[in-house]
């Protein structure tokens, strides 16, 4: 929306700033709220910006656009000025009912952006084989999914992948680990996927990094595993291979409940770059940048230092020959950049991984890998904090384990179900159930995204699972109340036409609202915190219950306004089934 009325500003306004050599672009025209609504829709800040040019007092500038723009009455129906100069805009009913018309039922559509798609890489999830996701994959795999989603709406081609940790010396701890219970299930028949469940695998690699720590003769033979598979012996590489399937079989089971996007074809674990790990550290000493560390090879950057003022190096080789966790990245970066010609790469993970992000990119920078034949590369670490227990503290069981991730989102299925038992207790039973699945995994990952992403959160069942405040279920019911307004009407849907027009000025406030998802979701897009979409959908769900407090819809005073009021309904609808949708949460019609 704002878009379209910057566009009318500049044309009706050109003419004058040119007299003052200013050439009007769409960023000096921001058009934020006045701080108070009874003064109008948007306020022009642009007369303080153009004084100067102009050499006139700001007020005069204001009084002359003001003069101007009242002449556009088919989108402003009051233009006021406000010290010390600013130019208060109340839009015209008939333009907010025209875009809204024109915006029709296709909410998904109108979000896509103008121009030609960036090719954007989402790194996320990053889960390490052979041991159980914990909190922090969680909340990378269910922000990075929300932020593939929405740059897809924007029209974007995304890349999704999965920087699997399933390479190097963890790897062939596992692999030695494994061995023997893989021959002997192997060799008895036995159904490995049975067997060797990711929990006995964790169990395995457990014991087998003690036994490393602890046994010289092992580490030996780990040491000789690794070698080995580096250099591609085919039955460990098998191994490997079979240790990944069987330790992915869980994720995916994980990612299913969880409604995430992500596919087997979207792995890119470490592994898939141990070819290129070699040329990118001989590129980085091309660069000039490589130094040798007690038999380490290092990079030393100036900005990177301990609290006491040491260097914090980032290592990619290390003086065993063996390659970082930053070798991988760097060439991942070289990698998305030169094959998968990647205009943007965004990384989730939480914010511990800050400095380690910070030194693949200035590495990256610094090497001119970013700016390939005179392309930008954007390179954004997207972090996020941790999630605390109702004690304020890192979310541990009650006996003090870290949470099982299975447990924990079949506890939320339960407790949603009987919520939905307590609210309509007369639905067919395999409905409640798809609807407590609904909102069960709906409020664990709202409650997620709901927050600022940098801050820590605090896990609180009942809040999440709360049928009114910023939560999942409220959303969701606002969505299914509207679904029970068409379905107690006897109405389909797509038969729902309008004419929309405003007769109320909850009708008003409701239809401006739907009007601002395309901005919310370029907000998302730059700034890439779900957050923004959350608030947005709360706020529309409140704006729609004040409508529909005062504005009967079924029972409305004429077949017009009726229709118009059922257009409205059916345009929230489907607003926040979008938005829900773009949040990888279900809206069932029925609640
Ligand atoms: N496997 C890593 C971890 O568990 C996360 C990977 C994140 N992505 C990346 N490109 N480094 O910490």
């Amino acid at each position: 929306m704002r878009d379209r009325i910057t566009e009318v500003i500049i044309s009706r306004l050109k003419e004058m700033t040119s007299e003052w050599g200013v050439e009007l672009t769409p960023e000096q025209i921001d058009l934020p709220n006045p701080p108070d609504a009874s003064m109008g829709d948007y306020a022009i800040n642009l007369p303080m910006k153009l004084a100067k040019h102009a050499r006139q007092a700001p007020i005069k500038i204001a009084e002359r656009i003001a003069g101007l723009l009242s002449t556009e009455t088919e989108w402003f129906s009051l233009v006021t000025v406000a010290p010390p100069g600013y130019v208060n805009l109340t839009l015209a009913e008939s333009a907010i009912e025209r875009m809204l018309s024109e915006a029709g039922h296709d909410i998904y559509a109108s979000l896509k952006r103008e121009g030609e798609p960036q090719m954007v890489v989402v790194d996320y999830s990053g889960v390490n084989i052979s041991k159980q996701m914990h909190v922090g994959h969680l909340r990378s795999t269910i922000i990075g999914d929300v932020i593939a989603r929405v740059l897809e709406a924007r029209g974007e081609n995304v890349i999704r992948q999965n920087h699997l940790g399933d390479w190097g010396l963890p790897i062939a701890m596992i692999l030695w680990g494994t061995r023997p219970v893989l021959r002997e299930i192997k060799a008895r028949g036995g159904d490995l996927f049975e067997e060797l469940p990711l929990s006995r695998l964790e169990d395995l690699y457990r014991k087998a990094t003690t036994t490393y720590k602890e046994n010289p003769e092992a580490r030996e033979e780990i040491r000789r595993i690794l070698v080995d598979l580096q250099a591609g012996d085919k039955e460990l590489v098998d191994d490997w291979h079979t240790i990944t399937r069987l330790s992915m079989e869980e994720v995916y089971r994980i990612y299913q409940i969880l409604s995430v996007t992500l596919t087997e074809k979207d792995e890119r674990g470490e592994s898939f770059y141990r070819d290129m790990l070699a040329d990118t550290v001989a590129a980085l000493d091309d660069c000039g940048i490589l130094v040798e560390s007690e038999g380490a090879k290092c990079v030393f950057f100036e900005q990177f230092k301990a609290r006491d003022g040491s260097p914090l190096p980032v290592m990619v080789q290390k003086s065993d020959g063996g390659f970082n966790y930053a070798t991988f990245d760097l060439a991942a970066v070289r990698h998305c950049v030169d094959e998968l010609e990647a205009d943007r790469i965004i990384y989730v993970t939480d914010s511990r991984q800050a400095l380690h992000f910070a030194q693949i990119f200035a590495v990256a920078e610094a090497c001119g890998w970013t700016n390939p034949d005179n392309r930008h590369v954007q390179l954004d670490h997207v972090m996020f904090g941790a999630v605390l227990g109702e004690d304020g503290k890192p979310l541990k069981t009650r006996s003090g384990e870290n949470v099982k991730l299975t447990d924990l989102l079949q506890e939320a299925v339960d407790r949603a179900y009987a919520v939905v038992n307590e609210k309509n207790p007369d639905l067919p039973e395999d409905y409640k159930q798809y609807v407590a699945r609904a909102v069960g995994i709906g409020a664990v990952k709202y409650a997620d995204l709901s927050h600022d992403r940098n801050n820590d959160y605090v896990f609180a069942w009942d809040r999440m699972l709360a049928l009114t405040g910023n939560t999942a279920p409220y959303l969701q019911y606002a969505h299914a109340r509207i679904c029970s307004i068409f379905r107690k009407g006897g109405i389909a849907e797509e038969s729902i036409e309008g004419p929309f027009a405003i007769r109320h000025p909850a009708e008003r406030a409701l239809a401006l609202k739907l009007l601002e998802l395309p901005e919310v979701a370029e907000a998302v897009e730059a700034d890439l915190r779900p957050h923004i979409l959350c608030n947005y959908l709360y706020e529309l769900a409140t704006v729609f219950s004040s409508f529909y407090d005062q504005c009967p819809v079924l029972t409305a005073e004429s077949e017009e306004i009726r229709n118009s009021r059922l257009f409205l309904c059916r345009i929230v609808q489907s607003a926040m089934s979008t938005g829900l949708g773009l949040l990888g949460i279900e809206a069932p019609r029925e609640m």
